[in-house]
């Protein structure tokens, strides 16, 4: 009789529990963001390229952008399997992206180890693509995750669309926040929409008329602790690299040290499929030898290295050098209009790769750890 009674409450508590679950939202919306921002020093910030020009922002604006949305699961959700919560939260997120938003944080999962986001990226089931032929300094975790970025902690990295010097690139990158640093490392975001507004026109339209030529100089494995032409297309075998850079319209030269030179040419737009509206959608910041005068590994040197021994560099397609004022501008404008975002342990970013950039102010201390994943692929 008594264990009849137990099994019938045990029953009564599971019934009104997953009717509570079920009643509950899964998320709700995250109005106060911009007042827990910290403020963040720009110029003359040692480690970030173009912050000594006199158009250079002081301080990072601390706003919050009409195409970004923050919401927290709630409460009663996030005992639920991380996976579970993936798959729960792909239909809503397909609607806040198609009701025009670019970024979406969400807090609130229970993600603490990296195992946790592959599981929540699994179940959001957004189709993974690999970091082959990518420019960052990052690292493999697993099949669907990265290091966000293995640069030297006090580099602040510009902002930019993920892959966007490549014919093929991802339209979702998703960021989570495992642990922070001790000072710095916030994730500032910018819209590609308020770029191609203001831009000078006279700039906008010698790009559309030229495009942009990238060149890389890609060194052996064993001359660098840095990027190799081998951690670029995952192999060993020159005839393989060959196969993989003929096939993303790259020419090259091979060194007799083992090293490479590569260069191509992309335009520095990109077109919208569903609308036909024109992005900015280029890397002619974080890819031009101006941004590796800023790296920790070159900044120090008493003289500048010739452009073409920067690990990367851009000009006009026609080769002509993209003018220094155009870069200051360029960058002053970027960092004028981003977004500032401080990403907590457990937090997941979803960004539009089309439509809006990611980057990173320099840090000092902690163990700070940002993994990636890259979705969705689509082509020029
Ligand atoms: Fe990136």
């Amino acid at each position: 009789m008594k264990i009849r009674f137990l099994f019938l409450h045990l029953k009564k508590i599971i019934k009104e529990t997953k009717r509570s679950m079920s009643s509950e939202p899964l998320f709700t919306e995250i109005h106060s963001l911009c007042q827990q921002q910290p403020t963040i020093k720009c110029q003359n910030r040692k480690f970030l390229a173009g912050s000594t020009s006199k158009d250079f922002p002081e301080t990072l604006p601390k706003f919050v952008h009409h195409d970004f949305k923050a919401i927290k699961i709630t409460h009663k959700h996030r005992c639920q399997d991380i996976k579970r919560l993936g798959v729960a939260m792909r239909p809503a997120l397909d609607s806040m992206f198609k009701a025009k938003k670019s970024a979406v944080l969400i807090k609130g999962l229970p993600i603490s180890v990296g195992k946790d986001f592959h599981d929540f990226v699994e179940g959001c089931a957004y189709k993974a693509m690999t970091y082959e032929s990518g420019s960052g300094f990052r690292a493999a975790v697993d099949d669907l995750v990265y290091t966000a970025s293995d640069e030297p902690p006090p580099f602040s990295i510009e902002p930019h669309n993920e892959m966007s010097y490549l014919s093929k690139f991802p339209q979702k990158i998703i960021f989570c926040c495992l642990s922070t640093a001790d000072k710095g490392g916030e994730s500032p975001i910018v819209f590609n929409r308020d770029l191609i507004k203001k831009i000078k026109p006279e700039v906008l339209n010698k790009f559309r008329a030229k495009g942009i030529r990238y060149s890389r100089n890609l060194k052996h494995r064993k001359n660098t602790d840095y990027i190799s032409w081998q951690s670029t297309f995952y192999t060993e075998e020159e005839k393989e690299a060959e196969k993989k850079m003929s096939k993303e319209g790259f020419q090259w030269e091979w060194k007799a040290n083992g090293d490479v030179t590569i260069w191509y040419q992309q335009p520095a737009f990109y077109e919208l499929a569903n609308s036909g509206e024109e992005v900015w959608f280029n890397q002619m910041t974080a890819n031009h030898c101006s941004y590796y005068k800023s790296h920790p590994m070159f900044a120090d040197r008493a003289e500048d290295l010739p452009a073409h021994e920067y690990p990367y560099h851009c000009c006009y397609g026609d080769g002509e050098e993209i003018e220094n004022d155009v870069m200051d501008h360029i960058r002053s404008v970027a960092w004028k209009n981003a977004m500032s975002l401080t990403l907590l342990p457990g937090d997941v970013l979803i960004l539009d790769n089309l439509l809006c950039q990611h980057s990173r102010i320099g840090y000092e201390g902690g163990d700070r750890r940002i993994l990636v994943f890259l979705g969705e692929h689509t082509n020029r």
